[in-house]
């Protein structure tokens, strides 16, 4: 099928003559106990899938298969147990330490939020499109359930990006799109395989360890290089009927924001693998293989409103993906998972974009200026970065937890790193001008 799910989807409703109004998806669920149920969840509201599920009864009639012998009848006076009921991949899981939001940390640090200097997450410290406010005042529609195709916003992305709308699929940030991804791709617990190359963006490891694959962590060099060589080499060692399903590349790279060139990225899309290119940061550097996903059917590209557009708290993020692989990826998303408030956020975003791109000269303003100010002090060794953050190692007999310790007491929040690649490394995102004059007058400190 060369078109997305939802577009046959609701060609096949419109032949059944099912529902009226808008949303044009129709897929179907598989069929459980012998009940074939069709589940119109992107052409319905949430009250119609709710009815539709409910005659999935728990009653055993439903189950004339099981339950029977005497045995079954101690399975069922036995009490129930979470740990034996949890998939066991999941049971020692690491969770994920996020990043605390600046009302939390207030009141943890005891200041004001104003006072709090957050350069910790690669947010953007300038802040939303002053359109989005206005348009979020505005608002008619937020007591109704948002559109699952988020069309408008698609439709401002096609401009933006240069990808016809059939390629995009939005998502509650691209970590939802992350995720979605392992559902389609990934059966748990098989033994299948994602590569990782550390020190990056931890939501790859942690999306893989969730969904149940196997993450393959191909370390980078001294200079975050991707060990291109024995990447291919692992391909050649391993087991050809089952080589790894995705490769997640990013670039620029999370945390050092170092990028890739073209040549390797050729290399890795002759890998019998789907390559993921993030590109979360791609407004601070410039450089985009977007436009690849229509030659290249193993490529899938990533991009955020988190960053440039200063739209974090918002979560959307969109992917752009070959025609093959977005079809099901349609069929498996939640039907609502992009709220009314992100889509308007995000669409008035682009069409603003002008005013917010400004914001991202400034940053990269702040960038070449932090390369100049941190040549004060000798202890700290920045990387290059295309991004808005440098990573910096901490030497000369320094502590990267004391310097953010030390920061952290004056109100003023960076990452610090103790994983290996990164021992001793601090990373700092790139803040107002007055705020990063706060940071060089408490470096001057310590
Ligand atoms: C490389 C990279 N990809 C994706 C994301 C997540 O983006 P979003 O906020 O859209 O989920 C981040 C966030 O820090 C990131 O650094």
């Amino acid at each position: 099928m060369s078109v997305p799910g939802f577009v046959a989807a609701a060609t096949a409703r419109a032949r059944r003559g099912a529902i009226a109004g808008a949303g044009p998806s129709v897929s179907k669920a598989p069929s459980t106990s012998g009940v074939r149920r069709s589940r119109a969840w992107m052409s319905v509201s949430k009250d119609d899938v709710a009815s539709e599920t409910a005659p999935i009864a728990m009653s055993t009639s439903d189950y004339p298969d099981v339950l029977v012998g005497s045995g079954q009848r101690e399975a069922r006076q036995r009490k129930f147990s979470v740990k034996d009921a949890i998939r066991p991949e999941l049971i020692d899981m690491d969770a994920y330490t996020p990043i605390l939001p600046y009302e939390i940390l207030a009141q943890r640090l005891g200041m004001e939020p104003k006072d709090i200097v957050k350069l910790d997450a690669n947010e953007n410290p300038f802040g939303p499109s002053p359109k989005v406010s206005d348009a979020l005042r505005d608002a008619p529609f937020l007591h109704i359930y948002p559109d699952p195709e988020s069309l408008f916003l698609r439709e401002a992305l096609e401009e933006y990006t240069g990808l016809p709308k059939e390629h995009l699929l939005v998502g509650a940030g691209a970590d939802e799109i992350i995720d979605l991804l392992f559902r389609l791709f990934i059966t748990p617990a098989q033994g299948e395989s994602v590569v990782n190359f550390p020190p990056t963006f931890g939501m790859y490891k942690f999306d893989s360890d969730v969904n149940g694959a196997t993450c393959i962590n191909l370390m980078r060099d001294a200079e975050f290089r991707i060990p291109i060589d024995e990447l291919e080499a692992l391909y050649e060692s391993g087991n050809p009927a089952k080589p790894p399903k995705m490769v997640f590349v990013t670039s620029p790279n999370n945390p050092d924001g170092s990028t890739i060139t073209d040549s390797l990225l050729r290399r890795l899309l002759k890998l019998p693998s789907l390559i993921v290119l993030d590109e979360a940061y791609f407004e601070f550097c410039g450089e985009t293989r977007i436009g690849w996903v229509r030659e290249f059917d193993n490529l899938v590209v990533l991009r955020t409103f988190s960053k440039w557009a200063a739209l974090a708290g918002m979560r959307v993020g969109y992917g752009a993906f070959p025609l093959e692989i977005i079809q099901h990826l349609w069929k498996i998303k939640q039907p609502y998972n992009v709220g009314v408030a992100s889509q308007l956020a995000a669409t008035v975003s682009v069409q603003d974009r002008a005013d917010l791109l400004d914001k991202v000269e400034k940053m990269k303003a702040e960038r070449t200026r932090f390369y100049e100010e941190v040549k004060r002090f000798d202890w700290l060794q920045p990387f290059p970065s295309s991004s808005n953050y440098v990573l910096c190692r901490v030497q000369g007999g320094r502590r990267a937890v004391d310097v953010k310790q030390q920061l952290a007491k004056r109100g003023i929040l960076i990452r610090y790193y103790s994983s290996a690649g990164l021992a001793e490394c601090i990373r700092v995102s790139m803040g107002t001008p007055e705020q990063m004059t706060r940071l060089y007058d408490a470096l001057a400190e310590l």
